[in-house]
């Protein structure tokens, strides 16, 4: 191993390759040199000197209840608006698909998982779709950007090549990859090797798309293509609407530079960042950083102190994150205990019971507090939010296709339209070319719609 590095290794007590480097060939010593010399060895060690200091929360006195905007409120105007920005090219999305789906048990990207009640299209189909069926409103191709991870990036592209890119241009849809960071084991802090000759890296959280926005060069494209206001979500949310013309309109009319949704906490433990407000600005505390105490606190009337939960979904003026992203490295890394299956000193595969390592991972909503104007905008949990995070239970297939269901009955009300009755709830699914909400769907039916279950309303389909 080259000198300096083996130096730098041993003096970051890091030297645990050091003894089998011998047992590695030429191609596989010199990828490891690579790897390492990625990592800020000096950085690595500060982070986990710190683990035990928990997340510095702001102090509870300061902290208030955000204001919300309810989403009907003018929204004949907002909706005019939006679809204003989007006809005139001035919005683009942004889909963060770089996880590793590890809850949900699965090796492919979790973009790719089978999610419609009906037809079982992917996550990537279903969002893809939307994107398309928004496109053609707007008569301009909205830029798709797609925020993959090494452990994702291949998977996902040949994924989006090998399907015609479920019909959107090839053009209009940028990959651009987030960075990782090495795990480490729970008591020494020593570097974990996946493979003898590969560290464990893993994607640097969502607050690695900045540092990844800003490194590929994406928010000086954008901004030179006109691009005013970037709409950000997760991949694992099939219901989400994407882009949504109220939305955008309230963003702009609130002159906002950085707007959310919110849904109301299901239970104070509920697994969802907590929007508060601190000095008139707004933050978020994960909930895996949420002390229990500040979690169970009630207001006077009984209800929850924090009630107010995230839904990851943004949007942020460009402006706004071209400024943040100038100093993105500033943002703090959060840790989290995590089991990680790695190589032990003897080269022998350690597949851990319990949690044995430490992961570190940025949060984009740390920059939220930079934001002066900012506008949280109220959605419903039955609308707008049925993530994909298990293999079972809650927030699981079954769970986010149940969702689907559940919402395309309360369109088909609604719209006017009489259901069958019905014991449990019926397969149903509405695709996106077909109508994106309530009243759109009420235009498209004819007057004497009958509804059959089960039941597949879609425009033109394609095999993709
Ligand atoms: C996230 C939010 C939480 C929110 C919840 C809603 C953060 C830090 N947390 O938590 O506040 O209430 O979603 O579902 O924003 N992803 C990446 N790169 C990464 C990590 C994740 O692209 O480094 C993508 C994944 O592909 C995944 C999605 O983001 O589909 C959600 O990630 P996950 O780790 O499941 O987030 P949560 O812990 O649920």
């Amino acid at each position: 191993m080259r000198q300096d590095l083996r130096q730098r290794l041993l003096s970051s007590n890091q030297g645990g390759i050091l003894p089998h480097w011998d047992k590695l060939s030429p191609h596989e010593q010199s990828s490891v040199e690579r790897q390492l010399e990625a990592i800020d060895l000096e950085y690595l060690a500060n982070l986990f000197a710190k683990r035990t200091i928990p997340f510095a929360l702001p102090d509870i006195e300061k902290i208030t209840a955000v204001p919300v905007l309810h989403s009907t409120t003018n929204f004949t105007e907002a909706k005019k608006e939006g679809i204003n920005a989007l006809a005139k090219g001035e919005v683009a999305i942004l889909m963060v698909a770089g996880g590793q789906g590890s809850r949900l048990g699965t090796l492919q990207p979790k973009g790719t998982w089978p999610i419609t009640p009906i037809t079982q299209k992917s996550l990537f189909q279903l969002h893809s779709e939307k994107v398309l069926t928004l496109s053609k409103k707007a008569n301009r191709d909205i830029p798709f950007l797609i925020m993959t991870s090494p452990a994702t990036h291949d998977q996902t592209v040949t994924f989006f090549t090998s399907h015609a890119f479920f019909g959107l241009k090839k053009e209009q849809v940028i990959f651009f990859t987030q960075g990782t960071m090495p795990a480490v084991d729970l008591n020494t802090g020593a570097i974990l090797f996946e493979e003898p000759a590969k560290v464990f890296a893993s994607p640097d959280g969502h607050g690695g798309t900045l540092t990844a926005l800003k490194k590929a060069g994406l928010l000086e494209q954008l901004k030179s293509q006109g691009i005013k206001h970037l709409f950000f979500f997760q991949v694992d949310n099939p219901l989400v609407q994407i882009a949504d013309p109220i939305f955008i309109g309230h963003h702009i009319s609130h002159r906002s530079q950085l707007s959310s949704k919110v849904i109301l906490k299901d239970s104070p433990t509920d697994k969802l960042g907590n929007f508060i407000q601190v000095n008139g600005r707004c933050q978020i505390i994960e909930y895996s950083d949420l002390p229990l105490e500040l979690a169970n606190r009630k207001k006077h009337d009984g209800s929850l102190f924090i009630d107010t939960g995230n839904p990851a979904i943004h949007l942020f003026d460009i402006d706004f994150l071209n400024l943040v992203c100038s100093n993105c490295d500033a943002l703090p890394f959060h840790l989290a205990r995590k089991k990680v299956s790695h190589v032990d000193a003897n080269l022998n595969k350690v597949v851990p019971e319990k949690e044995n390592a430490w992961k570190f991972e940025r949060f984009i909503f740390d920059i939220f507090p930079l934001a002066e104007r900012w506008l949280l905008v109220s959605t419903k949990r039955e609308e707008e939010f049925a993530p994909l995070k298990n293999a079972q239970g809650d927030d699981s297939p079954e769970t986010a296709k149940l969702a689907q269901c559940k919402l395309f009955i309360q369109w088909l009300e609604k719209a006017g339209v009489k259901t069958p009755a019905y014991s449990t709830t019926p397969e149903i699914e509405i695709c996106p070319s077909f109508a994106m909400d309530a009243a759109e769907l009420s235009q498209k039916l004819p007057n004497n719609f009958q509804v059959k279950f089960p039941l597949l309303l879609q425009d033109n389909p394609k095999e993709f």
